[in-house]
């Protein structure tokens, strides 16, 4: 029995792809395959696998249906969390989903899903991602402050939900937690957040995050010990489509 993670499929089997840099980088190439293989090698029925976020390109349910099916085909428990791109995934309809894919897959928001002793949480999270300014150097001199203060309340936001999952766990007995989010906990500003103050707060042993993809973006944030918590970066093209063994 084991727990994996892996996040940023972003599946097109029904819709258009819309980062062509994907067709360009060879990693991506038949990514679906790579993975299907690479599951079917490591996980059984009795395992767990959590997909933090960005699973399609598609705009609505209807354009994510045979992605969504390639998700339930894979081997294990799958939890999903949402990313940035799942626009299937109304968060006030996350019932609904859930109902849709009983038995199948589980949508986690607002909540908590356990593994062994553990509460697992996650939400997407949030980071400011600029537009930032560089100087001749590629360092950065400013941003655009405007767009930070927006992204404060988002992150607020994520916060809430976030720290609506720990109590929920705690209320209910549990002191062992993993923590998913989509977006990374920092951005490349900051040296701690929101996130990983929550992290501490709560005694999270690991925090697991994605959405960094492309090679420029894979030390955007933690990797490793910060803080005495574990951090680690769980995009599928960083992973080389392996899923990340978080728990035995
Ligand atoms: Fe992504
Ligand atoms: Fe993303």
């Amino acid at each position: 029995m084991a727990l994996y993670a892996i996040g940023d499929l972003h599946l097109h089997y029904q819709s258009e792809l819309k980062a062509p840099g994907q067709l360009r980088d060879r990693v991506w190439k038949n990514h679906e395959e790579k993975f299907r293989k690479n599951c079917n090698k490591l996980i059984t029925t009795e395992d767990t696998l959590v997909l933090i976020g960005d699973h399609s390109w598609g705009k609505n349910l209807s354009e994510c249906e045979l992605d969504l099916q390639y998700i339930c085909d894979l081997p294990g428990r799958k939890i999903l969390t949402r990313g940035n791109h799942d626009m299937f995934w109304d968060t006030k309809k996350t019932k609904q989903l859930n109902d849709l894919y009983q038995s199948r897959l589980t949508f986690l928001q607002d909540r908590y899903e356990t593994y062994r002793d553990y509460a697992i949480v996650g939400t997407k999270g949030y980071t400011f991602e600029g537009p930032f300014w560089l100087d001749r150097r590629g360092r950065i001199v400013d941003w655009d402050e405007k767009e930070e203060e927006h992204a404060k309340k988002l992150v607020e936001r994520e916060l809430q939900r976030l720290r609506t999952s720990f109590e929920l766990a705690k209320a209910d007995g549990y002191r062992k937690f993993i923590m998913f989010l989509h977006y990374p906990p920092t951005n490349i500003l900051e040296e701690r957040s929101g996130f990983t103050d929550m992290a501490e707060e709560y005694g999270a042993e690991q925090v697991i995050y994605a959405h960094s993809h492309g090679e420029s973006r894979f030390h955007d944030s933690i990797h490793g010990e910060f803080r005495g918590i574990q951090y680690h970066l769980a995009s599928g093209d960083y992973l080389r489509w392996h899923p990340l063994k978080v728990l035995e």
